[in-house]
């Protein structure tokens, strides 16, 4: 199979040295796409600004910084794709006006307002291009793991998604440990707590079936 795989965070410019971002480590979307590598698959990455070392096996690697520069990188793959992997935790929101020069601090008072204005949905964005692609989405849920996989995996499209809670110490964000439920229409596989390279074998699996 062809796997275009999305990892780690986006960042979002405030100012020409700030950025809204997110904890995202890259390393559940590096693992998917190494691991599947591993097992005889040619694999595209797409990352997001995370300090790590080009994974293994894989044919492209392209970095980008904000999620309008994934959704470019994203698009401009997804043909040659048969499954697409979005690890990435894309930014939902962005500064609506990007200022040219470093904001001051001096005379700005105590409080500092943003106004922030929704980034694109890229699985949105793909799903209306969609021929014979496979979906897979990640959900990073804090509360109703389930309940907000299920819903995403209707609303975006997607034909699995992947649920994990990241509110736990030992999942999600950062760690090398990972504890998902994989959400079909038809089916939902809770899985026990393991290294995410073993989370991407299982999910690479089930894509091979
Ligand atoms: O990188 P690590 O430190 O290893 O952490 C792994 C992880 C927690 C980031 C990963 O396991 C994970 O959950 N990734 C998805 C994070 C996320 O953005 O979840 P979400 O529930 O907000 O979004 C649902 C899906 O929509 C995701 O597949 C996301 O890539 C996609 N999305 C979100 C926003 C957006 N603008 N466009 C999108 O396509």
């Amino acid at each position: 199979m062809k796997i275009l795989v999305t990892a780690g965070p986006t960042r979002e410019a405030i100012d020409p040295v700030r950025f809204l971002s997110n904890r995202s480590s890259g390393k559940m979307g590096y693992a998917v796409a190494e691991v599947a590598a591993e097992m005889g698959h040619e694999v595209r990455l797409v990352s997001g600004p995370v300090a790590r070392y080009e994974p293994s096996g894989v044919a492209t690697v392209e970095q980008v910084i904000s999620a309008a520069d994934m959704l470019d990188a994203v698009l401009a793959n997804f043909e040659w794709c048969d499954v697409l992997v979005m690890c990435a935790a894309v930014a939902d929101w962005r500064p609506k006006v990007v200022a040219d020069q470093k904001l001051k601090k001096d005379g700005a008072g105590d409080v500092m307002t943003l106004e922030l204005e929704r980034t694109v949905d890229i699985l949105q964005v793909v799903g209306g291009k969609k021929k014979s692609q496979v979906l897979v989405g990640f959900a990073a849920e804090t509360e109703n793991v389930l309940d907000e996989a299920r819903r995403k995996l209707v609303a975006k499209g997607l034909d699995m998604i992947v649920a994990n809670d990241v509110s736990r110490d030992d999942a999600g964000f950062g760690v090398d440990t990972n504890a998902v439920t994989f959400v079909t229409e038809g089916a939902e596989t809770k899985m026990p707590l393991m290294s995410k390279r073993n989370v991407a074998a299982v999910l690479v699996e089930l894509l091979e079936l």
